[in-house]
This record gives C-alpha cells, structure tokens and sequence, in this order.
C-alpha cells in the first residue's frame, strides 16, 4: 500500500523528527531519509514534496552533509529550514555567510506581501531562531519574503519551481504560526491530507507482513501502553503467529496481572502465555536494599523467565518491541545523522544474545500519536492513557529490602493514591501519581493505642517527558483524603509525607 508522503531529508538537526510529526498532525505522511538519498530513489517514491532539515553544520564546513541537486528537479516543492534552507541557497548559486548574524531564540519576522509560504502569518510574526550562517544573496529567481532585525534574508521563495526556504523553525512551539507556514507548504504539495491512525495502521500491518512472512513472532507484554499496540498490531498482522509473554514479576501494582488477562488474552484474544514468577523474583531479591542490585537481579531475572516462555510458545525468529521515537533518540538517529540527545535508562529490558529479528512498528511515532493508533485498535481511553511505570515495578518504590508483605502494604496504598487523583479528575494531568514505601516507623496513636508503623510518601510530578519535573502543586483537601484513606485503610501505616522535590536534583523515583 502506497500513500503519498513528503520526504524528509535529515542533516542532523535535533528537530527533525519533530517536522515529521508536524506534517502527521497536518495528515500527511512523511519519512525521514538520509541525506543524501538520490533522486531516483525519490522519484520512486509517491512523493508530493521534500522537505531540508536543520543540522549543526555550516554549508562550508568540510564533510558537511549534502543533498543531490537533482532534488530541486524532481517537480516537487522543497522546503528548506534553517540549514536546509543555506544549502538550497548555497547548491542554486546564492551566497551564505558564515556567522554573519547569528540568532538564537525568539525573533520578529517582517513579512513580505504576496508570500505563498506565509500567506496568513501577522506580520512582525514571532518566530524561532537557531543559527550561526545565513544567506546573504539568494539565488536566482527567489525573492526574499521575510526578514528579522538580524536576518535581513530569513525567507525566500521562487514559487514557480516550489521552492521554499526559512532560515526560522516552524516545527517548534516558540513559533505560533508554525503549523500555518507547514500547512501553506503542505497545500503547495497538492497533499490530500488524508493520513490519520487507522492509514498508520494498515500501512504498519503490511510492512509486518512484508518482514515476518510465514514465520512467528514473540512479544513482552509488559502491562503498559507501549507493549500493548505493538503487539496489537502485529496481532492484526500475523493473527495467532504472535505468541505475547507476560511476567508476573511479584512487583506488579494492585490487580495488575488480572487485568491483562482480562484485558489482552479475554477481550482483545490475544495469545498470551503467562508466567507466574513472583516467587523467584522475590526470592532473588530478598534482603536487598541496594537499588542498582534490585534492577540488575530484575534485569536478569526477567530474560530467564521470558526466555524459557518463549521457548515453550514455540520456535519464534521475531520479537516484536514497542519502542518508540523517544526511546530511538536516545541512541541513535532514525536514518540521518541527527545528533544523540540523551542517554537513559533500557526500558523493556532487550534480551541480549537471544537470536531475534526486531519488528519496531513504533519507532518513528510519539506517545500521544502511540495512544491514538492503540484506540483504534480497541483500548480503551482508561488503559491508554495510563501513566509510565518503571520497568522493575513497585521494587524501586519499595525503599529498603522487598518482601512480599512490604510489598502488600506498597500496594494498597498506591492504590488509594491512584483512585483519589482520579477522581478528582487529576490523573491525566498528571506524569505520574504513586506512592512510596519507606523504610522507617515511626511513632503513632490510634484510638488510646500507640502504633509504631511505617511511613509512606506521596510523589505527584508534571512533566512533558520525564526528564525533568516539578512537584504538583496538589488541592490540600486532595492530599488531605489520600492521607486519611491510608492511614486508616491499609494496615501497618501510621504516616503520610508528600515529596515536593523537583527533577533536578531528585529524580521522579525515589531508587
Ligand atoms: P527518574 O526516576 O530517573 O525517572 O526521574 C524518569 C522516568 O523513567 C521511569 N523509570 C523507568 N522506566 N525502567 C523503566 O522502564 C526503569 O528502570 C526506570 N526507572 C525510572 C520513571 O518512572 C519516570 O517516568
């Protein structure tokens, strides 16, 4: 199945991915390319338009990346931003100077009359600034179409050959009119503008079908979101040739375990061969403190556990993951050399040496993009937008040594704290929202009795991903509940403290 799409041709900009998913939510598909695609691949391709990335490079920097020329003759506009832009003034015979007026952050961009590209922008319009080089002189046949205090040529257009360029970034949010100048080219393109979740799916379903053919694939269920409309879609693909494992590792939240079977193997008919392993987990973990230990024996424990279920599914060469652009990112670039952002923790636990293929249907999309595609696959809004829970489960949250009846405690009160933030309609709001068992007692008095009980901690954080985060400010009276419910539902607990650390310095889990 072929749709039409727009390529996008990666110079290593940190904003590249977020032009792809741009043009998504405008419903168009694009595709990230390496740079130096050639034009016969693209022609290929039912391509409606191309779009330069940013990158770090100066046009004159030795080694710097390139695209063909040809690609302003395939006979479809091309926009290019910032770098992008240079290189098309520089490849067409403009002039780009290095250094000249470098720009960061916010600028006003005076907009010129009769701009194709910025038909409907105010003028001055807010706009995005990120660079050292700029275009002095452009080439033949483009007029300049806007400019900033400091970048006297910050767009300029030839609209008979489709050609575009903006030294500014519409992609980000700190520019309002962002989505205008991307819908404006978009229209230049002649896109139908019909791509959406259920395109996304029936495109990803046979590339599976492409790269699996007859044989079978294995999927972690790991009870979120992520897991769940991989294997959903390769379900979808392949029907019962996908085997999914589920590990009830013993440090799963209140009924969790439950809930994927209703959810997954009862409702959704997947196959799914559950391994009850808490007893194992607990075992290894027993009299262990140490955070890192915790993960590492987690960690070790799960690939042995998953391997010997995969094993009796059946003689699988794929395994399927859910991994998605941010967890690509942190790595490596999608195709380009897009510079590597950060590094973090493993999410899914790989397990390493194991001889699988990798089916990522995910990889190129975000969470809320993730989210649309799995309710339209039949989750329900409740499960999809569940908020992240760490992969060792309630063991990080579980401060000092892991027992089960520690545990037990752990997860009564997570579960008043979850209810009480969903209904005061807060959960969605919300990164995270979860409790922490600590490892000290405290003094206490209930009815004429003294108690010596634990104490557990209320950790509610906002954050747009996770890197960083501040305390939410929760209502008094919500916390108020929360802290009543505990102390007088769950057995063993006699304190409740509320974390208002941010990330940095802490972290949103407290191992
Ligand atoms: P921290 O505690 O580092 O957490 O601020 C940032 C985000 O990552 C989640 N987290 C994990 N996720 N495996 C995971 O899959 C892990 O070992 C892990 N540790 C933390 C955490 O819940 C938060 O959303």
């Amino acid at each position: 199945m072929t749709r039409e799409q727009i390529a996008i041709l990666d110079f290593g900009g940190q904003y590249t991915q977020l032009i792809a998913r741009r043009l998504r939510e405008l419903q168009v598909y694009s595709e990230i390319l390496a740079p130096d695609t050639s034009p016969a691949t693209l022609k290929a391709r039912p391509l409606k338009g191309v779009v330069l990335s940013g990158g770090p490079d100066s046009v004159y920097a030795k080694g710097a990346p390139r695209c063909h020329r040809g690609v302003f003759e395939l006979g479809v506009p091309v926009l290019g931003i910032c770098y992008g832009m240079q290189l098309m003034g520089h490849l067409l015979g403009g002039e780009v100077v290095a250094a000249g007026s470098r720009e960061f952050g916010p600028a006003d961009l005076v907009v010129r009359n009769g701009s194709r590209l910025l038909r409907g922008l105010p003028s001055p319009a807010r706009v995005w600034m990120s660079h050292g080089d700029s275009i002095q002189e452009p080439p033949q046949g483009f007029s300049v179409t806007g400019s900033t205090t400091n970048t006297p040529v910050a767009a300029i257009e030839d609209p008979g050959r489709g050609l575009f360029g903006i030294q500014f970034h519409p992609e980000v949010r700190h520019t309002p009119d962002g989505m205008t100048v991307l819908a404006n080219f978009v229209e230049a393109c002649g896109c139908r503008r019909d791509w959406n979740a259920a395109s996304f799916i029936e495109e990803a379903v046979s590339r599976i079908r492409e790269t699996v053919g007859d044989g079978r694939v294995v999927c972690a269920l790991s009870g979120g979101v992520d897991s769940a409309v991989a294997a959903l879609l390769v379900h979808r693909a392949i029907g019962d040739r996908l085997t999914c494992v589920f590990v009830d590792n013993g440090l799963l939240r209140k009924d969790e375990a439950a809930q994927v079977r209703r959810r997954f193997a009862e409702r959704l008919t997947l196959r799914v061969v559950f391994a009850d392993a808490s007893r194992r987990f607990l075992a290894k973990l027993k009299g262990v403190s140490d955070p890192e230990r915790k993960r590492k024996i987690i960690g070790r424990e799960f690939i042995q556990v998953f391997k010997a279920a995969a094993r009796r599914a059946g003689k699988a060469g794929f395994l399927a993951q859910g991994t998605l652009y941010p967890d690509v990112i942190e790595s490596t670039s999608v195709r380009g050399p897009s510079a590597v952002i950060k590094s973090h923790h493993n999410v899914g636990g790989l397990p390493r040496g194991m001889k699988f293929k990798l089916v990522e249907p995910l990889r190129e999309l975000f969470k809320d993009e993730v989210r649309a595609v799995g309710v339209q696959l039949g989750l329900d809004e409740e499960f999809v937008h569940r908020q992240p829970f760490p992969g060792p489960g309630l063991a990080v949250r579980c401060l000092g040594p892991v027992s089960r009846d520690r545990l037990d405690i752990l997860r009564e009160v997570d579960d008043v704290v979850v209810t009480e933030v969903k209904a005061a309609g807060l959960y969605r709001a919300l990164w995270q929202s979860f409790a922490v068992l600590l490892p000290v007692r405290s003094v206490g008095v209930m009815g004429d009795d003294r108690t010596y009980q634990y104490a557990v901690a209320v950790r509610a954080v906002e954050s747009a991903d996770g890197m960083t985060a501040d305390w939410a400010r929760l209502p008094h009276d919500l916390l108020a509940r929360i802290s009543n419910r505990i102390v007088n539902e769950v057995r063993g607990v006699n304190r409740v403290v509320y974390d208002v650390s941010s990330k940095p310095p802490s972290t949103i889990e407290w191992e």
